[in-house]
């Protein structure tokens, strides 16, 4: 079945099928009476160049001229990602809230921290995460490394007491001053605070998770189903894209939450970080990559289902009340964003004066 064929079906449905596939209503036969694959094969690469305009497939690693990527600064960073004795209690790790191997969140509304207390906000995930412009839902964060020194002194959170505490805990640990030494070459004093957050940054950096969505922007025509494409059609003409664009479809912009019709939160969002009235319960736009892995959703985890999320989506940012198909086939397309997880890059590694 072609594309047209599919959204029609969609859209018109229990209505006769408009002939969408060629003017004329004839199938396009080639010679030696076999059908031509050119009109598919021509919308195809319409729906292709169209969505290159507005979104893009994953890069291999999202590079920083501050904090370059090297071999030994992410085996570092990883073993940081996982440290527990980065908490006061020496119970939670960045991997706690942000599970690797569960697409880099906990799927809980909110996450237990220190003596299992919880924030406001829900964890999102750390995949893809070095490409949006800031961190946090408020963007308070300029980047992941920025970002990584937070929740480490966070008191909800894992509650270190202050900077310094952290780097004399770890300089207590033996074998992290050899690595921090390898990680950050020629520094007279490597073991600093600042470059916990560069190794574990640098470890982000290349948790990108490519997905069908990417093998189809890159010309695989079979990576993603008819029913995916139909709704990656539908994403577009809806007007998700004034939002969701980019690599990460999402993570560039600070948007209302109830743009066109109020939506009811408490949370000021951006407006906490800038006292700005315009930014008033204005939230970063999430990334959908894995959006179908990483219920519950919304800043504050209020909302379980993904229906349900698309649903009120298009009725609180765009005042359209979606069909049930309509739904479905947004989904469809939410689904084909989910990736690979890398999984040698992530496993745990050996943690020094352990075992
Ligand atoms: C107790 C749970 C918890 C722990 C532990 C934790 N985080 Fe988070 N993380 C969160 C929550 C909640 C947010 C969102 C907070 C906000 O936006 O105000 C967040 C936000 C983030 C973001 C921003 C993503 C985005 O899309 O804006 C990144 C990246 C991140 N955390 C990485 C880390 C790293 C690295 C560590 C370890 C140093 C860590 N987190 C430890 C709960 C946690
Ligand atoms: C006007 C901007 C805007 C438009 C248009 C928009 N969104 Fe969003 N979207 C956002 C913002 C902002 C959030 C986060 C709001 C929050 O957490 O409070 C969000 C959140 C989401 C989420 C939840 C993601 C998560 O991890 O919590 C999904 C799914 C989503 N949007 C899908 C869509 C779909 C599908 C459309 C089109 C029907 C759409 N969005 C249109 C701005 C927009």
């Amino acid at each position: 079945m072609t594309l047209s064929l599919v959204l029609s079906a969609l859209f018109a449905c229990g209505e006769t099928a408009p002939e969408l596939e060629s003017p004329e209503g004839a199938e396009p036969v080639a010679e030696g009476g076999a059908p031509a694959e050119v009109p598919a094969e021509a919308e195809a690469n319409k729906l292709r160049s169209s969505a290159s305009a507005v979104f893009a497939a994953l890069p291999k690693e999202v590079p920083n001229p501050d904090n370059p990527i090297s071999d030994a600064k992410i085996e570092l960073g990883r073993m940081l990602y996982y440290e527990r004795r980065l908490s006061r209690a020496d119970d939670l790790s960045c991997n706690s809230c942000h599970k690797l191997d569960g697409y880099g969140v906990d799927n809980e509304p909110t996450s237990p921290g220190h003596e299992g207390q919880r924030g406001a906000r829900n964890s999102p995930t750390v995949y893809n995460a070095a490409l949006h412009a800031t961190q946090f839902w408020d963007g308070r964060a300029k980047d992941v490394e920025a970002q990584a020194m937070g929740p480490i002194l966070n008191p909800v959170e894992m509650a270190m007491e202050g900077p310094e505490a952290v780097m004399e805990k770890l300089s207590k640990i033996e074998g992290y001053r050899e690595l921090f030494a390898t990680a950050f070459p020629g520094e007279e004093e490597p073991m600093t605070y600042d470059n916990v957050g560069k190794a574990i940054g640098a470890f982000e950096r290349r948790l990108l998770t490519p997905s069908p969505f990417d093998a189809w922007l890159g010309g695989d025509d079979t990576a993603m189903s008819e029913a995916q494409l139909a709704g990656l059609q539908l994403f577009m003409d809806t007007g998700c894209t004034t939002c969701h664009s980019g690599p990460a479809l999402g993570g560039q912009l600070f948007m209302k939450l109830g743009q066109v019709r109020p939506y009811e939160t408490k949370d000021a969002g951006r407006f906490e970080v800038t006292n700005d009235e315009a930014d008033r319960h204005l939230f970063k736009v999430p990334s959908l990559r894995n959006v179908a892995k990483t219920a519950p959703y919304l800043h504050d985890g209020s909302i379980s289902s993904l229906e349900e999320m698309v649903r009120l989506m298009a009725a609180h940012q765009l005042g359209k009340d979606l069909k049930e198909p309509e739904i479905e086939s947004l989904v469809a397309f939410l689904e084909a964003l989910t990736g690979e997880l890398p999984t040698e890059y992530i496993k745990e590694p050996e943690l020094p004066g352990q075992g």
